[in-house]
Parts: structure tokens; sequence; C-alpha cells
């Protein structure tokens, strides 16, 4: 009789050979696009916040210095008039915000799935496992099960929903896809990440307090984006474009605190602490060097 442990190990699925390979990419941002020079007027007129013409003087230097150009919103100045709820600082508008990213979280997310497929030029039916990641809505069941409708895939899939990751969420669901990959002789994962600032979007404090919500209001648009990903690629049929060598994670010291996310009544409040930029610059030479040392790269 085989012991137990043997039958356990038999009962595995075969692992891949190779490491695992992004086989294809697609993006999609909504068509409605704000530049971001025309930002703080756009901003302060749809928030009725043209009297507080010192914040809006400050949202201009902090739209400056973010060096992006334009951001693509989801949310048209015609559908924020129709939920002035969204334009205060701090109203309950939590269900006015779910009701729209419930149905448009995924929609968004098809429409770069469809480009990466394209892209990776092979049947559907070839994918074996989903990670769908948004920080925006949250439900059950989730964008993740809304896709597989909506693209066809087979109701088989396994799937991962993550939510909440903020600007680790990519990160996070291409490590989670290496596992998947290099673990599922086979397996083809499609990553989607979708994202609508409709559940961050807010007016400025009238107060002047929480500077951190205008930095938000200043970074962040729409967009999403898919990957397909997969080891031991079948050329040419399948054209790999990266390897996926080798990922890592950690948490910072003196960071607690510095980046908090709610979901609150009032939608996701999002805290940045001003001293992100000081910690990260503190800490990013040691994350490089242990990322790159075991490669053989120290330049
Ligand atoms: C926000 C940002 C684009 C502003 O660009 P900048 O040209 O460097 O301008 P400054 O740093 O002078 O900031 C402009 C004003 O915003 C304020 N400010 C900047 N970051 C802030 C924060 N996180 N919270 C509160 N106020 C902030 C500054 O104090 C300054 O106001 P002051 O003149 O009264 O002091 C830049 O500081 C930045 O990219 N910060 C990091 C953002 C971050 O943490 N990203 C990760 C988030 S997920």
């Amino acid at each position: 009789m085989a012991p137990a442990a043997l039958t356990a190990l038999d009962a595995r699925a075969p692992r891949a050979e190779g490491l695992a390979t992004v086989l294809a990419i697609g993006t999609a941002a909504p068509d409605n696009c704000v530049y971001q020079a025309d930002y703080p007027d756009y901003y302060f007129r749809v928030t009725n916040s043209d009297h507080l013409p010192e914040l809006k003087q400050k949202f201009k230097q902090i739209c400056e210095g973010s060096m992006i150009r334009k951001r693509h919103m989801h949310m048209t100045e015609k559908l924020l008039e129709q939920n002035p709820s969204m334009c205060e600082f701090n109203a309950p508008s939590l269900d006015v915000r779910q009701g729209i990213l419930l149905t448009d979280v995924p929609k968004l997310g098809m429409a770069a799935a469809q480009k990466a497929i394209k892209e990776w030029g092979q049947p559907l039916s070839k994918i074996t496992h989903l990670v769908f990641c948004t920080r925006q809505s949250v439900g059950l069941p989730g964008a993740d099960y809304h896709l597989i409708k909506m693209l066809g895939l087979n109701p088989s899939v396994r799937r991962v929903m993550l939510y909440l990751q903020g600007c680790f969420a990519g990160a996070t669901a291409i490590r989670v896809a290496k596992d998947i990959a290099e673990n599922n002789h086979g397996a083809r994962v499609l990553i989607v990440c979708s994202e609508i600032t409709a559940a961050t979007f807010r007016g400025p404090s009238a107060t002047g307090s929480h500077l951190d919500n205008l930095v938000s209001q200043a970074l962040f648009g729409d967009g999403a984006a898919a990957m397909v990903v997969g080891a031991d690629p079948k050329e040419p049929m399948e054209k790999p474009i990266f390897q996926l060598v080798s990922t890592s994670q950690t948490i910072l010291p003196e960071s607690d605190g510095l980046i908090e996310v709610n979901l609150l009544e009032v939608g996701l409040t999002i805290h940045i602490d001003k001293d992100v930029p000081r910690i990260i610059s503190k800490n990013i030479e040691h994350a490089l060097t242990n990322a790159f040392a075991p490669l053989g790269i120290d330049d």
C-alpha cells in the first residue's frame, strides 16, 4: 500500500517546466478625457467649489507637480451633475457609487481583456484561470464572475478576486498569476485590473483640511489592463513578451499609517501622507538590491 504522503503527492497537478511568461497585453480607457492643465478649472467647477480660490491654486500646484498630461474619466460632467452627492467632500454616497461601479468596472476590464486575448490569438477555451483586481467596487458575485459571463469564458475557469490592493494591484495580480502558471502545467491565466475612480471622486474640503484628498484627486484616473500569462509557451502560435523571473513584497519600516484607504458611507477615502516620498526614497535602493542581486545584477 502506498504511504499517505505519496498518495497526496500523486494527486498534485503536474508543474510547468519553465518560468511564467507574459503572452499578451491589452489596455483600455474610457473615451471621456480631461487634460491635466484644464483639470483644476474642471474639478472646481463640477464640485461647485469656485468660491475656494486658495484651494484651487494649491490644486493647480499639485496638478502641475504630478507630471500627468491627461486623465481618462468614466464619470463625465453630465454623470457627475446627475449624482451631486459624489461632488461633495463628505456626503453619504456609497449606494450611488456602488451602483455605477458594479456594472462598469467589469465592462472596462472586458475591453482590455478582449484586446489581450486578440493579441494572444488563442481560443478562449484555453484560459484556465482568471485573476481580477479592482480597488473600487465590492460585491458578490464579483467583477470576476461578471467578466467570465460577458467574455464567454468556460464557467469552470478557476478565479481569484482581489479587492482594495491600492497601487500594488497590478504587481500583486502578476505575482499570483506567476504562481498559478508555474504550479499548473498548461495553465493560461487571464489577469485583469480595472479601475474607475467613481469610488473616490469627491470635492475639496471647504475648510482646507485633507489636502491629501486633493493629491489623490490630482493623481488617479480610470483605466484597465489585461494580460495572458502562461509557462512553457507553445511557439510560434504563442509569442512570449517577458519572462516573470521573480517577485517579492515587503512592508517598509516607519510606514505604518502612511497610506490608508477606507470604504465608508461617503465612498472610498484615501489618506496619502506627505512622508510617502521620503520613506520610499529611503528604502528603494535596498529593495532593488534585494531584487537584482540573485540575478547577478549589481549596477
Ligand atoms: C503631490 C505631488 C504631485 C505634488 O507635486 P510637487 O511639485 O512635488 O509639489 P509639492 O510637493 O510642493 O506639493 C504641493 C503642495 O501640496 C502639498 N502636499 C503634497 N503632498 C501632500 C500630501 N500627501 N498630503 C498633504 N499635502 C500634500 C505640499 O505640502 C504643498 O503644499 P505647501 O506648498 O503648502 O507646502 C508630489 O508631491 C507627489 O507626487 N507626491 C507623492 C504622491 C504619492 O504619495 N503617491 C503615491 C500614492 S498612492
